[in-house]
């Protein structure tokens, strides 16, 4: 366990609020006229979606949805032996809207690997929705398995493990206010 003043802020909190207006004021460009259905995945995109959603001027609705990975344990890092290639990641909670001809804008922390919004980019479109978008805080591009891109990125990071502002390690540190490497070792 790392006291907080152990953790080196990669991206402090001014950094992120102004980001996090442009991304909205992007989304509300690109959906004038429209609804749409933000759906966070639970539980590290819960902070970037409701602050997101206050820099979006549109008329929308709040969903969530719950995965877990096989192959990661619990402090999110890859186990050994790497990922199980047939069913890594199970949904624990489903949408509770109908994203039937909606206009769905799925949430989520941190695109790593891409295995996850992979997986939850094929059950959102099962749900047959108008548009899907995807819209991540973070992006580590160079831990991809999967060719997926998000559509609205905050910041393109290394690979680094961080926390903070929804983000954990073995559920702790999500409400650090700045985005923080944690020293590897632990
Ligand atoms: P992916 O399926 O590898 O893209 O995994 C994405 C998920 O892994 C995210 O939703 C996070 O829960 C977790 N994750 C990946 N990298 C980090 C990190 O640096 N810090 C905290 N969680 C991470
Ligand atoms: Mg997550």
């Amino acid at each position: 366990m790392f006291a907080v003043s152990e953790l080196r802020v990669l991206i402090p909190r001014d950094k992120i609020a102004q980001r996090v207006a442009e991304m909205g004021a992007e989304i509300t460009r690109d959906f004038q006229g429209e609804s749409i259905i933000f759906v966070g995945v639970l539980k590290g995109a819960a902070i970037f979606l409701s602050d997101l959603a206050r820099k979006v001027t549109l008329d929308a609705t709040f969903d969530f949805i719950g995965v877990s990975s096989y192959g990661r344990s619990s402090n999110n890092q890859e186990l050994k032996g790497g990922w199980d290639s047939t069913g890594e990641v199970r949904l624990t909670k489903d949408v509770d809207n109908a994203m039937v001809k909606r206009n769905v804008i799925l949430v989520e922390d941190i695109l790593d690997t891409g295995l996850t919004l992979t997986y939850l980019q094929r059950v959102i479109l099962a749900h047959q929705p108008k548009t899907l978008k995807i819209a991540a805080l973070l992006d580590k591009p160079s831990r991809r398995k999967k060719p997926i891109k998000a559509d609205y990125v905050g910041f393109t990071i290394p690979d680094e493990f961080v926390v903070g502002y929804g983000l954990d390690h073995a559920e702790r540190y999500r409400n650090l206010p700045d985005i923080c490497v944690l020293p590897s070792g632990e």
